[in-house]
């Protein structure tokens, strides 16, 4: 556990101290401290206490700053406005919680391990077998990378699902296809490349479909290789596997050009939910939670119902006894409740879905799966817009695939990296090139809230200027390139100096890491922590440019002047890390 306390928590517990010393009655009381503009921070708390004990909030106040200990930590404290507290903190205090954060071994820079962790299983970079990646998988994957580091940073055990498309009828036309063209997936080579496996599948794909289409005995065959696959026969389901095998290789191609960690183990499709799948069924209709309706088995809901005033139901199991979609995702929430022993599902999942998953959570709670201790949440986002505000799609109106996105982005990164190169070889350009782009697309859709709809525009994404990952990424290089250039001097904290204005704005926002990791991971809320770096680089920036560092005054000022590049630049690494993206020590 880490014993670095944050200057926040520090101000906090002497606040709270005062106030219960002023108000006995309300020994607990919270006194709402957030960061200000007018001061370090600010307490709020006192209006609603002095409400409830129907007292006049200005005289609360002052009795509370006469309770309030100064001179260590808070410097001073002053009743303002209606009853708000204003307080400032010692320079002495902002030094010396940084030194204590950058000397703690854990490097955890002062974030505090969640009280009571849980158990957390993550639904994310969820693609479809035999199918293209398009921006919609990009979004979950990016998205659910990082609060998944996010919470396990902040102690959360955290089980990875990639709830992966690789079941349903339309297997049956493709592994058809694929008993009468045996030689489709044979490799020439053991290296088969991401591209040359999705082309393989893509033009399989297009064979069976035409195929499909024009021929009535090849449809019959195909219709009658979905019960084959239903019904687990061995050769089918060995055809099938090459499939999944095939996209697999394209799948991890694509992760590792978005600079992602994927494990084979954490991907448990749809079809690792089959044999679930009959007993979910007989439990819902047991229950009376589903009922039969024209044969199928339907779960019905009061404040759903089509344009025409009918209900529409959640179909669990269709007339014709097939499952689909709904019957897996409820199978999938009694694994994770029951096996994997969840407390917290999340579904980082298009809000386009979100009708399905409410249906599926409300149905599951129905069941008693889910309750008040074991919840389900949605982490809903929104849709990937092209220049002209409406889905991104090609000039010919298709889908854009991601491989097709990534490639440009790192092309122009590149381009990037190229003109501001000084002592780069070519090899260095491409990996920072690659390290760049990546970011550019993962900050972009990171920086905005989940469940708003983002432009995809790569000419400011790789702007340097603005609220971009690669204004973060040379704001850490520059500070690298400073550090190497101090030659004997080194970083160190000195208490005892006084700060200027830039370096205790700067000191004072290295401090609310802490706080801004602990809320984007509670709240899932990746934004807020890039909205974090993004400000503590700008505020970084005027440090630099007011406050000479190795050409400061005395041996002192340049130590703890390093010592606040080297902590800034510690932060952003690992505030960049949990959005999971890399800080190249150049650029
Ligand atoms: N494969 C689906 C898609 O591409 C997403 C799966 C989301 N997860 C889930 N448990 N349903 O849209």
């Amino acid at each position: 556990m880490t014993s670095v306390t944050s200057l926040t928590s520090a101000v906090h517990q002497r606040l709270a101290s005062a106030l219960s010393a002023a108000l006995p009655e309300n020994a607990d009381a919270d006194p709402l401290l957030r960061r200000s503009d007018r001061a370090d921070f600010q307490a709020n708390g006192i209006l609603a206490l002095a409400k409830k004990a129907k007292a006049n909030p200005r005289e609360l106040a002052t009795q509370v700053v006469e309770h309030v200990v100064t001179g260590d930590v808070i410097r001073s404290v002053e009743v303002s406005g209606p009853g708000f507290l204003n307080i400032m903190v010692t320079d002495r205090a902002i030094m010396e919680n940084l030194a204590a954060r950058a000397a703690d071994p854990e490097g955890r820079l002062g974030v505090p391990y969640a009280e009571r962790p849980g158990t957390t299983v993550v639904d994310y970079a969820q693609p479809n077998v035999a199918k293209e990646m398009h921006v919609g998988h990009l979004r979950s994957a990016v998205i659910g990378d990082s609060v998944v580091k996010l919470l396990e940073f902040t102690g959360e055990n955290v089980i990875r699902r990639h709830h992966i498309g690789d079941w349903g009828t339309q297997f049956g036309m493709l592994i058809q296809y694929l008993d009468e063209h045996p030689h489709e997936l044979d490799h020439q080579s053991a290296e088969v490349t991401g591209e040359e496996a999705m082309s393989n599948l893509g033009r399989l794909y297009k064979a069976a479909r035409k195929l499909f289409d024009s021929d009535e005995e090849f449809k019959t065959r195909a219709r009658r290789r979905v019960v084959d696959l239903q019904a687990g026969d061995p050769h089918t389901m060995a055809l099938w596997q090459k499939f999944v095998d095939e996209s697999k290789i394209y799948f991890y191609s694509v992760f590792d050009k978005l600079d992602m960690e994927i494990r084979d183990e954490d991907i448990v499709g749809e079809s690792g939910y089959n044999d679930m799948l009959a007993e979910t069924c007989r439990l819902l209709e047991e229950s009376g939670v589903a009922v039969r309706s024209e044969g199928a088995l339907c779960v019905f809901f009061d404040d759903v119902k089509g344009p025409d005033g009918k209900p529409v139901p959640l179909i669990v199991q269709k007339s014709d006894g097939g499952y689909g979609y709904a019957a897996t995702d409820l199978s999938a929430i009694r694994d994770r409740v029951f096996n994997l022993k969840a407390d917290t599902l999340l579904y980082v999942v298009d809000a386009r879905q979100s009708l399905h998953f409410k249906m599926v959570f409300e149905t599951a709670r129905r069941a008693g799966w889910l309750n008040d201790d074991v919840t389900a949440y949605q982490l809903a986002f929104g849709t990937v817009l092209g220049e002209d505000g409406k889905p991104f799609k090609t000039r010919e109106g298709e889908t854009v695939r991601l491989v097709d996105l990534l490639d440009e982005a790192i092309e122009r990164a590149s381009a990037v990296v190229r003109e501001k190169a000084q002592d780069l070889s070519e090899e260095e350009i491409a990996e920072r090139g690659a390290q760049v782009g990546i970011g550019a697309v993962k900050y972009a859709d990171l920086s905005t809230s989940a469940n708003r709809d983002y432009k995809f525009d790569l000419d400011q994404m790789v702007s340097l200027n603005g609220d971009t990952s690669v204004y973060l990424q040379y704001a850490y290089a520059r500070i690298q390139s400073i550090l190497r250039k101090a030659g004997e001097a080194r970083p160190a904290a000195h208490p005892d100096l006084d700060l200027t204005e830039a370096e205790r704005a700067l000191g004072l926002h290295v401090d609310a890491f802490a706080e801004t990791v602990r809320e984007a991971a509670a709240e899932y809320a990746p934004h807020k922590l890039a909205g974090y770096l993004y400000q503590l680089a700008t505020l970084y920036t005027s440090f630099y440019d007011k406050c000479p560092v190795l050409k400061a005054e005395t041996p002192e000022q340049v130590e703890n002047r390093l010592f606040l590049c080297d902590i800034t630049a510690r932060t952003l690494h690992q505030g960049m890390a949990l959005l999971g993206i890399r800080t190249p020590e150049r650029l």
